[in-house]
């Protein structure tokens, strides 16, 4: 028996042999009218235009119209945090920058205070609720990382949340281990034995209990050095666990270089990127980038973080006209960033950075899927991926989304073909 969902006006996002839009090809969606789509055990087995063959035990669900999108991939967040940050957000209405925050002790180190004081189940709690609505807002996917704990326990506690969100919903939830966020208060003055505790303490116990998909270090200006940052990848790659880096947040920091040439699967924030670091991103992606090709290191921009702390916005316009591939991600954090919804993200990413409604679509679904390396099952609509789709409120859907900024486009969520309900 299958499900088969008829009368959907178009289809958009459809499967492409590359499963990833390089350049001019992110403006170029691919989509089906007058559709319908069969799923069968939470997978696409067809899709096609017209009217379906219907066999005596198939389920119709008649979609009445709408426009069916790939769910929505948020490539980097940090949701499992304990509160709100907005004595911050109100200092730096006053003037005070984010760096002069975390120098004087606020920041991610105030996260990290809060957050060892909560117990699991109470930021269990916070997070099952963020999710909930990140879903409803048609996000089908979510990477979420550790970096509030900056202790063995805290970070491990953070992880532990992170597989109980994992084991609770539906969705394709991964998790990231980034123990090097800060430096806690203590090791400021030795910051190489914070490395140390790190790779001696963190990282076997977060790889024995398997805890982590990946690794992610904030290499930028003020917080760990490209040295630094080389150190802890080159330890990670020995349990195989591949790395999302933070770079050029905040200058032009090297964070491309290390990134590209420890074969990370991306580099985010990128709000200072020159062509020095496009040309190093774009040859990640030839095939003797090493070990034939290892998928390359995605660029992805977070616009909700250039909005919120007034920092420049990374150049994707520019980085698309160079034949770039680009995602687009919230950084769903107390600090930086506390967007959840991708459709607001879109929104700045099309009147901030002169992304064009389709690119971004391509940059919230297929290639942040790639960023993930998920690509072959979610992101876009095809036979095999899985069944992960949005139903939307109105027609034109991918130029509605940013256009609509803050109001919800999203109508009905499908997980593996379910409908999904609060
Ligand atoms: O991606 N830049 C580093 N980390 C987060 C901010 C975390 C925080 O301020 O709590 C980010 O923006
Ligand atoms: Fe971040």
């Amino acid at each position: 028996m299958s499900t088969i969902f008829t009368h959907i006006s178009k289809i958009h996002g459809l499967t492409s042999p590359e499963k990833i839009k390089f350049g001019k090809e992110m403006s170029q969606v691919d989509s089906l009218s007058n559709a319908y789509l069969r799923v069968d055990n939470g997978r696409i087995v067809e899709i096609g235009s017209g009217n379906p063959t219907v066999n005596e035990n198939d389920e119709i669900i008649d979609l009445m119209g709408k426009d069916v999108l790939p769910g929505f991939v948020d490539s980097h967040t940090h949701l499992v945090f304990a509160a709100p940050r907005h004595e911050e957000f109100s200092l730096r209405i006053k003037g005070a920058s984010y760096e002069e925050i975390a120098e004087a002790g606020g920041g991610i180190l105030n996260s990290a205070a809060k957050l060892r004081l909560m117990s699991e189940d109470e930021l269990f709690d916070h997070a099952y609720e963020r999710v909930k609505s990140m879903i409803l807002h048609g996000t089908t996917c979510i990477e979420i990382k550790s970096g509030y704990g900056l202790s063995v326990d805290s970070e491990l506690k953070m992880l532990r949340v992170v597989k109980r969100l994992k084991e609770t919903f539906p969705i394709v939830i991964k998790a990231t281990f980034l123990g090097a966020h800060a430096f806690p208060k203590e090791f400021k003055q030795q910051p190489d034995a914070y490395i140390d505790l790190i790779l001696r303490d963190m990282l076997p116990a977060v790889i024995a209990d398997d805890l982590a998909d990946h690794i992610d270090v904030f290499c930028d200006r003020g917080f760990f050095t490209v040295e630094q940052t080389e150190r802890i990848l080159l330890q990670a790659q020995k349990y195989g666990l591949p790395s999302k880096i933070h770079g050029n947040e905040l200058g032009l920091t090297g964070g491309v270089q290390v990134a590209v040439k420890m074969q990370s699967w991306s580099v985010d924030h990128l709000e200072h990127c020159s062509e020095v670091e496009f040309e190093l991103l774009k040859g990640s992606f030839s095939k003797d980038s090493g070990n034939g090709g290892y998928g390359g290191t995605m660029p992805v921009a977070l616009p909700g973080t250039s909005y919120f702390l007034g920092i420049p916005y990374a150049p994707t316009r520019k980085m698309i006209d160079f034949g770039l591939p680009v995602v687009l991600a919230t950084d769903f954090n107390p600090g930086s960033s506390p967007i959840h919804s991708l459709q607001n993200i879109a929104s700045l990413a099309c009147t901030q950075m002169k992304m064009l409604p389709e690119e971004v679509f391509h940059a919230i679904t297929c290639n942040a899927a790639h960023s993930l390396r998920l690509s072959e099952e979610l992101g876009s609509l095809g036979v095999g991926m899985r069944a992960d789709f949005l139903v939307m409120k109105t027609s034109d859907s991918i130029k509605t989304i940013p256009y609509f900024m803050g109001q919800n486009q999203v109508e009905r969520v499908f997980i593996e073909g379910q409908e999904f309900f609060a």
